[in-house]
């Protein structure tokens, strides 16, 4: 299997920053506030790679530093420090921390798929349901009206939602319905790496069931890769191959899902499955 993406020292500070900020802070000291500066030390040396085809997982408690990942990778934010390649298509491979806004909107808009916690993150309410996906489209080069609209309106099918829906504005969705909307747009470009940032969290369990199987097929038919965040051990177990484990800000242990849950080897990795059981 070939990598995907490469992450290398990914690091994001907020604050002024100082020289002990790094030292000062992570799981041995248990913090991730500078003791020296105050600045926070949101994620620090993040390394990874992410095959072809795969689901990696990523989990830990809330402020762990799991959407600041998240958010670099999409280039949301700016790094500190790291470098993240993206490989694949033609061209060699990218380094989407030193892409210009203008790089990172068309790379963005081309190869790459978000869907929030949020849904007012990843939807636009002023607009219908298969509007979203049009402007997604229309952003990514294709400019046809009837094949934006039957493109939407294959992926609404797709992400089972009633394509009676289509012209309804996502506010008057429920909760699960939404995230398929912002499903069904991320995948409008048929992206290369797909992020999913808690996706499934505050929804009833059968609809996060339902959700969940949702990326699974998806996965399987379209073979994208993808990073799964989330701080619920069962998403970890149902979508992710291999898995990291975050706590503050940093990965403290990583590897194949099974192993990593049934054999945790840090710490902080035997409470989260401890608590879970
Ligand atoms: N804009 C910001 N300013 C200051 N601190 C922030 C900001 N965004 C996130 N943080 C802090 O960075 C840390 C990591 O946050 P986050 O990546 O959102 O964690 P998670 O997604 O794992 O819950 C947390 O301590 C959070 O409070
Ligand atoms: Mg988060
Ligand atoms: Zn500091």
């Amino acid at each position: 299997m070939k990598p995907i993406l490469d992450v290398k020292g990914l690091t994001r500070i907020h604050g002024k920053s100082c020289d002990g900020c790094l030292a000062a802070t992570g799981p041995k000291v248990g913090g991730n506030q500078c003791p020296h500066c105050g600045s926070i030390v949101a994620c620090a040396d993040v390394s990874f790679q992410l095959m072809e085809g795969e689901i990696l997982g990523i989990i830990g408690e809330s402020g762990s530093g799991k959407s600041t990942v998240i958010r670099l990778l999409y280039m949301l934010d700016q790094a500190l420090a790291g470098g993240a390649l993206l490989h694949g298509g033609e061209e060699s491979a990218i380094d989407l921390m030193a892409l210009n806004r203008a790089q990172a909107r068309q790379l963005r808009d081309r190869h790459m798929g978000i869907v929030h916690q949020n849904p007012r993150l990843g939807l636009n309410y002023q607009i219908s349901a298969g509007g979203n996906i049009a402007e997604r489209l229309l952003m990514s080069g294709n400019r046809r009206y009837h094949d934006i609209r039957r493109i939407a309106s294959e992926l609404l099918v797709r992400t089972e939602v009633p394509v009676s829906r289509m012209d309804d504005f996502p506010g008057t969705f429920s909760g699960g319905m939404q995230q398929r909307v912002q499903i069904a747009k991320a995948l409008s470009t048929r992206p290369r790496l797909l992020l999913l940032d808690e996706v499934t969290t505050g929804l009833d369990l059968s609809v996060q069931a339902r959700i969940l199987d949702l990326i699974l097929e998806l996965q399987r038919e379209l073979g994208i890769s993808m990073i799964v965040v989330t701080h619920d051990l069962g998403v970890i177990r149902l979508l992710a191959s291999r898995t990291l484990v975050m706590k503050t800000g940093r990965i403290v242990e990583s590897g194949l899902t099974d192993q990593v849950l049934q054999d945790p080897q840090h710490a902080y990795t035997q409470q989260l499955v401890a608590s879970a059981l």
